[in-house]
């Protein structure tokens, strides 16, 4: 299948297009470059053993979404492309609102004017808000914290009206967990410019010396060691997961929401304790307040994603924290 991924060249979307390329489809990245790297290109080369075609971009021009869907027969559109600081969108919800709804928007419409109707969003469990009740399941009320969040349901929501306009649609908003870890080959992972927002990428660079210590907010929680609880899962799991979503598209119209995740609490003792054990040695760590608007624990219901998709996370939090220090080791220390 030709499929288009929206920031492919980004920290998920690069994992994707490994799996989908090394499946036999044909994958074009459209990025404008905004949150990654040029070399992502060359180095997913290396891994795939051949270039890659891409589009340099910005998804907020459907004039240029749309030539490239005609350029390379797009069948399937993946759509990673967008913004995902939650502290920034509080700060700047404007940008986050224009980016990612007005976007998606843009996108859908070159979709529609080319007259492809197979769509794959890149949607997130900040969608749930404050939990009801745990394991969230796709049923679980949806009322986001911050403008992130709504970004990500209002294009839930304009999708699911697409797919009622014309029944032919076919949707997956697939709601992503805590993404982590690397490609196996350390030749690509997660490297935010600037402090990390989330824990692994934070913690990698203290194991590298690059920031001092890991502040670890709130150890009085109601969890298990009192720290909080996230569910942490594969990139590559991740990655399978979209082909796995392809696949049930195929004969299954209409618009699905389906989380990803592993359907396990780990605590940031937890993660941290894997990756202690990869570098061996301590990362040096301090216990401070609780931020404010942090969740205690959430996690997945992943039940859906196995009974429809036949898809399920595999990798351990070993591998996780092994393939994050490869991709240390390989890239980002040459890189930086
Ligand atoms: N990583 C997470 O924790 C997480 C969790 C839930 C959902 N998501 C969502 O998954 C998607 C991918 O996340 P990621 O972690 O790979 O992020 P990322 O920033 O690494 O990748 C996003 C890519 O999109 C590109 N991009 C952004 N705006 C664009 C635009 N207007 N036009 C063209 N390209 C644009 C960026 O340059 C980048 O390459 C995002 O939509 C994100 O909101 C991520």
């Amino acid at each position: 299948m030709n499929i288009l991924l929206t920031g492919g060249a980004g920290y998920i979307g690069s994992h994707t297009t490994v799996v989908l390329s090394q499946a036999g489809h044909n994958v074009v990245i459209l990025d404008n470059f905004c949150n990654s790297q040029k070399s992502v290109l060359d180095r997913l080369q290396s891994i795939l053993g051949k270039a890659l075609p891409y589009v340099e971009a910005d998804v907020l021009d459907a004039a240029a979404v749309e030539k490239a869907l005609r350029d390379y027969q797009i069948e399937a559109v993946i759509h990673f492309a967008g913004l995902k600081a939650v502290g920034e969108s509080v700060e700047n919800p404007l940008k986050y609102y224009a980016n990612n709804v007005q976007g998606s928007i843009s996108v859908l419409q070159a979709m529609k004017a080319v007259g492809i109707k197979t769509f794959v969003f890149s949607s997130s469990a900040t969608v749930y808000g404050d939990p009801q009740y745990l394991p969230y399941d796709e049923k679980h009320p949806t009322k986001p914290m911050n403008p992130y969040g709504w970004t990500k349901l209002q294009v839930e929501e304009i999708l699911h009206d697409v797919s009622i306009s014309d029944p032919q649609w076919k949707v997956a908003c697939l709601r992503y967990f805590n993404p982590v870890g690397a490609h196996e080959s350390g030749l690509i992972g997660e490297n935010p410019s600037g402090i990390p927002n989330n824990l692994m990428p934070f913690v990698a660079r203290v194991a590298t010396g690059h920031l001092p210590k890991l502040n670890v907010f709130g150890n009085d929680y109601d969890t298990k060691d009192g720290t909080g609880e996230r569910d942490y899962i594969h990139v590559m799991d991740l990655a399978e997961g979209h082909m796995a979503a392809l696949t049930y598209l195929e004969n299954h119209p209409g618009w699905h929401a389906i989380n990803l995740g592993t359907g396990i609490p780990v605590s940031v003792l937890d993660l941290v304790g894997a990756f202690e054990k990869v570098i061996g040695r301590e990362i040096p760590k301090a216990f401070a307040a609780r931020r404010t608007g942090d969740l205690p624990v959430y996690y997945a219901q992943p039940e859906r994603a196995k009974a429809l998709l036949n898809w399920a996370a595999k990798r351990s939090l070993d591998e996780i924290a092994a393939s994050t220090w490869k991709w240390q080791q390989t890239t980002v220390k040459t890189e930086r």
